[in-house]
């Protein structure tokens, strides 16, 4: 967990401008910043980014959130990722779990930056190989790709990444980074020799590892990076900082197997494929993928491997799917990888092989009846048998239920008695995805609460007129934990500015996160002045006392209905009648 002060202190020293100017060209508009927006397709601007409030907002798809939401959105970070980032260019440390984490930090900084400098390197050399160049050229790529993907040369010479490291080669840092590698002699030689290289970056564009693959016959043809503080093959994909703009345009991505799968396709003007590194498809991928496009694509070679990765990769997105996303798989005719496909036969058909991949529901029943003769009972039962270890597993619940349907129809059991045999329970919403809270309807004009909290958010040295019994007056509601929190900042000195992100960002994922986020959108509309917020105030309070007051007053009156008020409650409800009446003349002044 990052500390709440930290990431308070993080979003006070972002300017949100800056930030998304580094992804997306803004135009100043009055005191804000508009463009088009980069979560939808749109010719005229909507996306405004405004500074005061720090958020930004787009009037066209809805879009709206703080620095942090927009790295979420954008580059598909993790909460703690994007705050880590946003730390990073504010020039400060994360506080981390425990000591080893600080210096694991430091660590990989320096990573980070050798990774670099080995690859502007590789870049420098292949300028200056000629049968790289060549082998490249052979295989249908532009210098154009090449430097969109960065590709580079490792020469051949035991030590070559000397003349770029010079006496810096010696360091441990280049082993770890799965640069250099030592014999048992203790010498020590670079891992990457004569090999086309291919950077495998990770989402922020770093550097991460390589993949060099053999210009002529010999083994292995590609090699790889070790795994490295930096780079667990499980969670990366190639390709992912290049394909992003293609997959937010088309909400869809193609995940292939191979290096140069990625960069043909996009040689070809495919520019939506990632790779997975060799490895099968992970969770982790999945949940990566998703948090880019809707829909997700697995195409995989026509061999024998590839059926199997198919396999793998179906079982993996079971407990990932949810029924506003989509997973298809394409098989390609035997013979072929994504690379020679679109090479024989063209982008357009590509494209109609990834429009016609085959739904994962049909895959996976198709996986099911594989080898068996469902004319006997006995496969028919085997079909089930096996659907167990699958089909409760899908987090989807329609696509659940629509599955259990086609095995009804395939096994002529009824619906029902295939999920009793799954052991699935009717009309439960397993698998891991929370529905969303369920919320009472709210009505246009903002609760009293949300005039309070909106008051307060727009001057919060309001926070300093509050009265000391506002919890018996609000304690009970939705909007209580956001008022007392956002006390707490003012109290601990947040910057004004710095509020209302802070808020939203500590009631993520949390009920509260709608009013957050309703909070934000509501403070450019509103027009309140400092003069007229004292005001303001006071009226909201008024009304919250009135509220409290009526409350107590219709207890009361239900008692005396029926006749059951004892003396010290007559008194009460006496008085309190008159101080209705009190309260109700001087709102009529004050209006
Ligand atoms: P493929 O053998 O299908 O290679 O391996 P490819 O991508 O079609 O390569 P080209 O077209 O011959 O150049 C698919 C992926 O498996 C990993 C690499 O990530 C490769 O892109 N792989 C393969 C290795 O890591 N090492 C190997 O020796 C082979
Ligand atoms: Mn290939």
């Amino acid at each position: 967990m990052i500390p709440e002060s930290f990431i308070q202190d993080v979003l006070a020293r972002t300017d949100i401008v800056s930030l998304i100017e580094r992804y997306v060209p803004l135009k100043k508009a009055g005191a804000n910043y508009v463009a088009c927006c980069p979560f939808h397709n749109e010719k005229s601007p909507s996306f405004t980014v405004t500074p005061s409030k720090q958020f930004y907002h787009c009037f066209g798809c809805g879009a709206h959130g703080t620095a942090v939401g927009f790295l979420m959105e954008y580059s598909g970070l993790s909460f703690r990722d994007a705050i880590k980032d946003l730390a990073q260019q504010a020039g400060m440390q994360v506080p981390e779990d425990d000591k080893g984490d600080a210096a694991h930090r430091a660590q990989s900084q320096s990573l980070i930056e050798i990774m670099a400098q080995a690859s502007r390197f590789y870049r420098e050399q292949l300028k200056k190989a000629p049968e790289a160049i060549e082998y490249l050229k052979k295989r249908g790529l532009t210098g154009e790709i090449a430097a969109r993907f960065g590709i580079g040369y490792a020469p051949p010479g035991h030590q070559a990444l000397k003349q770029a490291f010079g006496p810096r080669y010696d360091d441990a840092s280049l082993v770890e980074a799965g640069l250099v590698l030592q014999n048992d002699a203790g010498r020590r030689y670079d891992r990457f020799r004569e090999r086309v290289m291919f950077p495998i970056q990770d989402q922020r564009g770093n550097v991460i590892a390589f993949g060099g693959r053999i210009i002529g016959p010999g083994e292995p043809k590609y090699l790889n990076s070790p795994e490295t503080p930096l780079f667990e093959k499980g969670r990366e994909l190639y390709g992912l900082p290049q394909a992003r703009q293609a997959l937010r345009d088309s909400g869809c991505v193609v995940v292939v197997e191979g290096y140069m799968d990625v960069v043909a396709l996009a040689q070809y003007g495919f520019g939506s494929a990632v790779a997975t590194l060799g490895t099968a498809t992970t969770p982790m991928h999945i949940q990566k993928l998703f948090r880019q496009a809707e829909r997700v694509v697995f195409c995989f070679d026509g061999d024998k491997a590839g059926v199997k990765a198919a396999r793998r990769a179906l079982e993996n997105s079971l407990e990932h799917l949810a029924d506003d996303k989509e997973i298809r798989f394409l098989f390609l005719p035997p013979e072929h990888d994504p690379d020679s496909y679109i090479r024989e036969s063209g982008l357009e058909a590509f494209h109609r092989a990834v429009g016609e991949a085959m739904p994962l529901s049909e895959y996976l029943l198709k996986v099911l009846k594989a080898d068996l003769n469902l004319s006997t009972a006995e496969d028919r039962a085997r079909m089930i048998h096996d659907a167990k270890a699958l089909v409760p597993r899908i987090s989807a619940p329609i696509l659940r239920l629509q599955t259990v349907r086609m095995l009804s129809e395939e096994s002529g059991l009824t619906p029902e008695e295939i999920m009793a045999a799954l052991g699935i329970k009717a009309n439960t919403s397993s698998g891991k995805r929370a529905a969303p809270p369920a919320r009472a309807p709210r009505s246009n004009k903002l609760s009293i609460l949300r005039q309070l909290l909106s008051a307060l958010a727009h001057f919060p040295d309001l926070c300093a007129k509050l009265p000391a019994d506002l919890y018996e007056l609000a304690g009970h509601a939705d909007e209580w934990p956001l008022i007392q929190r956002l006390v707490d900042l003012h109290d601990d000195g947040c910057a004004d500015n710095a509020i209302l992100v802070t808020l939203m960002e500590r009631f993520r994922d949390t009920p509260q996160q709608q009013i957050a986020g309703e909070l934000m959108m509501q403070s450019e509309q509103h027009p309140l002045t400092r003069e007229t917020a004292d005001e303001e105030l006071a009226d909201i309070l008024q009304k919250l006392r009135l509220q409290s007051l009526d409350l107590r007053f219709q207890q009361l009156q239900q008692l005396a209905a029926q006749g059951k008020l004892d003396s010290d409650q007559s008194r009460q409800y006496l008085e309190l009648l008159s101080l209705k009446q009190k309260l109700k003349t001087g709102q009529k002044h004050a209006q």
